[in-house]
């Protein structure tokens, strides 16, 4: 049996742990609530991203002991998994990993949902700029990520229904 772990601000996170738990059968628990050794030799940390860094991370490495532990990596978050941005995003997360001697045994991302009327002010202050920015030029002047961004935002772009019945069979393959 694995633990899923959760590292989440406004519950996206928290919500896609236990729609894998469902089909695998794993416990699931807030990565702030974890203390004490962990048991489970399998840990999968499904974490939201903040300007580029992962949720809960930090706090499951500390946690893991080197030869004990296998890792597996669930980034949340409004980048497209096709953009080359997610690939380097996830090389610096995974390198957090290896850099710690625990072993990766795999990274997947998931598409992650958005509401600015929700977010808190700290959020908003950072994201308002951002989207004034990316408004004033023409879409044909945005890159993917900027459009896939604007999109999220504005509550337009196209959500894909996540098969978490592929995943946890590609968790553990
Ligand atoms: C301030 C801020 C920064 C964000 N930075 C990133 C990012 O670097 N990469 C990304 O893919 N998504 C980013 N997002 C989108 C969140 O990861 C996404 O909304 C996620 O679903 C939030 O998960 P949560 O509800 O579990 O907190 C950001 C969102 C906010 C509000």
């Amino acid at each position: 049996m694995g633990l899923i772990v959760y590292g989440t601000q406004y519950g996206t996170s928290k919500k896609y742990g236990l729609e894998l738990a469902q089909i695998t059968g794993d416990k699931v628990i807030d990565s702030q609530q974890l203390v004490g050794e962990i048991e489970a030799t399998h840990v999968i940390l499904i974490g939201s991203l903040y300007a580029g860094r992962m949720m809960g991370l930090k706090k499951v490495l500390q946690k893991l002991t080197t030869g004990k532990h296998e890792l597996t990596l669930i980034t949340v978050g409004m980048t497209d998994p096709a953009a080359e941005m997610l690939e380097k995003m996830q090389q610096s997360i995974q390198k957090q990993v290896t850099d710690k001697k625990v072993q990766l045994r795999g990274c997947y991302h998931l598409q992650g949902t958005v509401d600015y009327q929700q977010l808190a002010l700290k959020h908003k202050l950072v994201i308002k700029p951002m989207l004034l920015a990316f408004k004033k030029k023409g879409p044909e002047e945005l890159d993917e990520q900027a459009r896939a961004l604007l999109q999220a935002f504005e509550g337009t772009q196209s959500i894909q229904k996540i098969d978490f019945t592929d995943l946890a069979q590609k968790i553990y393959s």
